[in-house]
């Protein structure tokens, strides 16, 4: 059957997943501590005191993923290395070790004909630069960078696209303001640095990764598809206004524009005098890229609240400002189910910035699966093949209205530690049993696979 919903030739489908979420062999061949090995070990911080010292392990069983991988059809796997498996102390020597995992990893994904797609920071920081000061501290950036050079001396040979940093946003945002992730921090101050020098750190490694001959360079956000609750609300216009500045300009417009917006400046001087911004750093952060990863899973919506601004806000600068709670299907994330969201999103980006090639890096949905039963090897999980059959529309309607979008990567390959959230929430196509590490390719994946050999819908 003709499928009705095709997508370009060429365009790319994969999945997606990152390294402290599926390897554990949290002590294997050198590695060191991560902030989130810290993190999950802190009393209160994770459901559970859940931490990813096994994981998927994925470390010991990777061949069997990628044989799964190609199982599937992907035809492209994007993955993290975790820096302190490379630098256990995050600066200095590197240990080879490390490297020679992703070295095999690589390979063995070539010899299935999977296009590897590498992250060098899904948010494990080596925890002895967090206790030189983190992300919050300038000298972290440079470290970044000297660490994206040997990660790309080793397997630069093999890898042809490299995406420096996972959703910044939440590194600095949730890691140093709210304090939901690791390290754990709540200090405004803090995190209006970090998002500073992640996007020095950025701009230096990509630098340095075209200097040494990188041909795709790109970095994945998370940005906010923001709107307000009212649209003829003036006070919720400029809600939505303010978290667009928080939440994507004050990444987008050094990226891409070169400068940081004036407006969120001027907002964010309550908490810092923004001495951290530098000379040259704008240029620096400005350096061009090859793609853009977005990483798409629900919409936000706000209200003006200034007679609340008193108040704490979700994370600094958000004071005065209400997050709606969802109305409509949730995920079992909470999150709200909306589809044209992302069409919206990828309109506004494409419209409002320069042209650089997008790619959907992450978009999936944790759900209550139920595995078991009179049908033992199925896991019937309708609901995520109802999700990302609505989300793949709307990346095809984007296109259809003329946004680059170059592919599609579905969060995530199997189930995993999902961060605070532990191992309750699944997100993957492949379900895992965490005592006996079987994995099971659940109805979404079937599915999927379908998807990528008709190359539509
Ligand atoms: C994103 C993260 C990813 C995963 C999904 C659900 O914010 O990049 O690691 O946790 O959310």
């Amino acid at each position: 059957m003709e499928a009705s919903v095709r997508f370009p030739d060429g365009f790319l489908w994969g999945a997606a997943t990152a390294a402290y979420q599926i390897e554990g062999a949290a002590h294997d061949d050198g590695r060191g501590p991560s902030i989130w090995d810290t993190f999950s070990r802190t009393p209160g911080k994770v459901h559970a005191g859940h931490t990813g010292d096994v994981a998927c392990d994925h470390y010991h069983r990777y061949p069997q993923d990628v044989a799964l991988m190609a199982e599937l059809g992907l035809q492209a796997y994007r993955f993290s290395v975790s820096w302190p498996r490379i630098q256990p102390d995050g600066a200095g020597p590197v240990n080879p070790r490390g490297l020679d995992f992703y070295d095999r990893l690589v390979d063995a994904l070539h010899g299935r004909g999977i296009d590897p797609i590498v992250t060098l920071y899904h948010w494990d920081l080596p925890q002895s630069l967090e206790d030189r000061g983190g992300w919050p501290n300038r000298e972290t950036a440079e470290r970044f960078a000297e660490y994206a050079v040997a990660v790309h001396a080793r397997l630069g040979d093999r890898v042809g696209t490299w995406t420096t940093l996972n959703e910044p946003w939440c590194s600095a945002y949730l890691g140093y303001g709210n304090g939901v992730h690791a390290p754990g921090r709540q200090d405004p101050a803090d995190t209006f640095a970090a998002v500073h020098h992640l996007l020095l750190g950025h701009g230096l490694a990509g630098r340095a990764l075209r200097a040494a001959g990188v041909d795709t360079l790109g970095i994945t956000l998370n940005p906010a598809a923001v709107f307000p609750a009212d649209p003829d609300s003036a006070a919720d216009l400029a809600a939505a206004h303010l978290v667009d500045g928080l939440h994507n300009r004050i990444f987008y417009d050094p990226l891409l524009l070169g400068r940081y917006p004036e407006d969120v400046l001027a907002h964010i001087d309550r908490f810092t005098d923004t001495a951290f911004l530098q000379d040259g750093d704008e240029k620096i952060i400005n350096e061009p890229l090859d793609l853009l990863g977005i990483n798409y899973y629900a919409p936000t919506y706000v209200a003006g609240r200034p007679d609340a601004a008193g108040g704490g806000g979700a994370y600094p600068g958000t004071e005065g400002i209400e997050f709606k709670a969802p109305t409509g299907p949730v995920t079992d994330m909470g999150w709200m189910i909306e589809p044209a969201g992302l069409t919206r999103l990828l309109e506004r980006i494409a419209r409002d910035y320069p042209p650089v090639p997008l790619m959907i890096t992450e978009n999936g949905a944790a759900f209550a699966d139920k595995f078991g039963g009179d049908e033992r090897d199925r896991v019937p999980d309708a609901d995520r093949i109802s999700y990302l059959d609505g989300h793949l529309r709307a990346v095809h309607e984007a296109i259809a209205r003329g946004v680059d979008l170059r592919g599609y990567l579905v969060w995530s390959l199997l189930d995993n530690f999902e961060w605070a959230e532990g191992y309750r929430k699944r997100f993957g196509i492949i379900h895992v049993d965490y005592q006996t590490q079987r994995r099971v390719p659940k109805d979404s994946a079937l599915w999927y696979q379908d998807v990528i050999r008709r190359n539509g819908l």
